[in-house]
């Protein structure tokens, strides 16, 4: 058994609702999943983060969870992920799932009875107060910029709520609920689930004197007890062989390396990986890009390990944050091969693979309550989670039904089917690079050492491990640039442009990314 399989590994990020739906209700499911585990396989990818499958009201598309041990009648039943998860097994694939740990539905019955009595013995399992005569006890925002506190008719008293009002915020100090909860943990782990993905795990712990927020947000996430509990996480997970974990550090841009690696502890003592931000927020800059990964490398504890995604379920797709619209096929493959390359493990979110884009969605036809709440300031979350793009039917292979979210509109063009078929797709540069990483062990586990740094839009590295050395270079120009790196013997072993390098040339071709090497591998 490989204890570090997840180093090494390639993970694929589900939106459960998206992603495929099995019985025409227009909403994704996990036998959906199941019948594309095919489709997983062929793409080589080697673990699955599933974004949350609970039971749950859906106010907040899952992650308001009022059953930590069901499957929500949406998605199917606790048989079915059962399924799932052996079938994903049988193929060498592994399931992650999410974990909400900073707060549970309103309907959780843990709330329920929380809610129910001022001297309840689970009313401090979440975070209440009596108020500051009769106002708010804090001037704490939740992440939705509303007022982070709600008084309850039940008591009179306030809860807080870190995102909706709906969403309670679990008190951590509170070791009954701590240990109901890890409990909780064991369940899936029992099953067999291969390891968790924590929701904003950053924003656990509170001030335990609830001090004001002002200017910025310092006391309602960051707190240093959420280290000592990610500890006995960890213990907790350790006793499961072959488990892992990614911690979601939410930070507002430019992000946070330093913060981001200290959930690490020394390497082995808290997660196994943390996301930082700071790649979600880049430009398309190749000196940025360098910045916020040297900056996380320079930030990892020694025996830390890094992790990369450029797209998720909030922020959107990467493509479009390079401003306007041009070239995103070039761009979509140059970071495949940026994702697939670099020292860490890559996570590539559903769709991304297609070089799918972010979808204007009206606003009659929103359904995430945040976007509904801000529009048109912000359109919501919705643009980048619409139903992945199977085929050029009309349901684009993905329902026969009405898709709860519409289509992106070039769907009869970006689909699965059109790109498999097609050599240069960006489907075939995700497929070709993780077959390549699988079969170079630099790429997977060896060192980095950058040899282009930004200058003149270009960046290019170094992996190796013993005596393989792969050489990587990744022009952000829209023109040819010159690059004098290519080795005589140069041999390319993918490249987004060419078969072979002119070595009288010199020069790395527009948007090109190319991975070589002077070795016999
Ligand atoms: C982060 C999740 O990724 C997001 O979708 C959700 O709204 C918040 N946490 C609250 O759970």
């Amino acid at each position: 058994m490989n204890n570090n399989w997840w180093k090494h590994a390639v993970f694929y990020h589900i939106y459960p609702k998206s992603f495929q739906d099995s019985d025409g209700d227009g909403t994704g499911d996990i036998r959906g999943i199941i019948n594309r585990l095919d489709y997983l396989a062929a793409l080589s990818i080697d673990a699955v983060w599933l974004s949350p499958v609970y039971r749950s009201p859906m106010v907040d598309g899952g992650y308001d969870i009022s059953d930590y041990r069901d499957i929500d009648p949406l998605f199917g039943t606790l048989d079915d992920f059962r399924e799932l998860l052996k079938r994903a097994h049988d193929r060498g694939i592994r399931i992650m799932m999410d974990l909400v740990m900073n707060h549970t539905s309103d309907q959780h019955p843990w709330f329920t009875e929380s809610r129910s009595l001022v001297d309840n013995p689970k009313r401090n399992w979440y975070i209440w107060h009596a108020g500051c005569n009769g106002k708010v006890p804090n001037n704490w925002r939740t992440n939705f910029f509303e007022r982070a506190w709600r008084r309850d008719p039940i008591t009179g008293q306030f809860y807080y709520h870190s995102f909706f009002k709906e969403q309670p915020d679990l008190n951590w100090r509170n070791e009954d609920m701590k240990q109901a909860f890890f409990e909780n943990i064991r369940f899936w782990l029992d099953m067999g689930v291969d390891g968790f993905r924590l929701d904003v795990v950053n924003m656990i712990v509170k001030d335990k004197l609830l001090r004001n927020n002002y200017p910025s947000k310092i006391y309602n996430r960051n707190q240093p007890e959420t280290y000592d509990i990610l500890r006995e996480f960890r213990k907790l997970l350790d006793e499961y062989p072959c488990t892992t974990s990614v911690g979601e550090i939410y930070v507002l841009p430019p992000g946070s390396p330093k913060l981001a690696a200290s959930f690490l502890g020394s390497g082995n003592d808290m997660l196994h990986m943390a996301f930082d931000f700071s790649l979600i927020f880049c430009r398309w800059n190749a000196r940025k890009y360098y910045s916020a990964v040297q900056s996380y490398y320079d930030a990892l504890p020694p025996a830390g390990w890094a992790c990369f995604a450029f797209s998720n379920h909030d922020m959107g797709r990467s493509l479009n944050r390079f401003g306007q619209m041009r070239h995103t096929h070039e761009k979509a493959r140059l970071l495949a091969v940026m994702l697939l390359t670099l020292k860490g493990t890559p996570f590539i979110y559903y769709g991304d693979e297609l070089g799918m884009v972010n979808a204007r969605i009206p606003r009659k036809q929103i359904r995430d309550r945040y976007g509904k709440m801000i529009w048109p300031v912000f359109m919501g979350r919705d643009r980048g989670r619409t139903p992945m793009q199977w085929n050029d039917s009309a349901g684009a292979g993905f329902t026969l039904g009405e898709p709860w979210l519409p289509l992106h509109k070039d769907f009869r063009k970006v689909n699965v089917e059109c790109e498999t078929a097609d050599e240069n797709s960006v489907w075939n540069t995700y497929r070709k690079m993780i077959e390549l990483r699988k079969t170079l062990p630099a790429l997977q586990q060896g060192e980095i050492e950058f040899i282009e740094t930004g200058r003149n839009g270009i960046l290019a590295y170094t992996r190796t491990l013993n005596d393989q050395q792969i050489r990587i270079a990744l022009n952000f120009n829209s023109r040819k640039q010159k690059f004098s790196y290519f080795p005589r013997n140069c041999k390319i072993l993918f490249s987004t442009s060419r078969k072979i390098v002119d070595n009288k040339d010199n020069m790395l071709l527009p948007f090109e990314a190319v991975v070589f090497t002077e070795q016999d591998v």
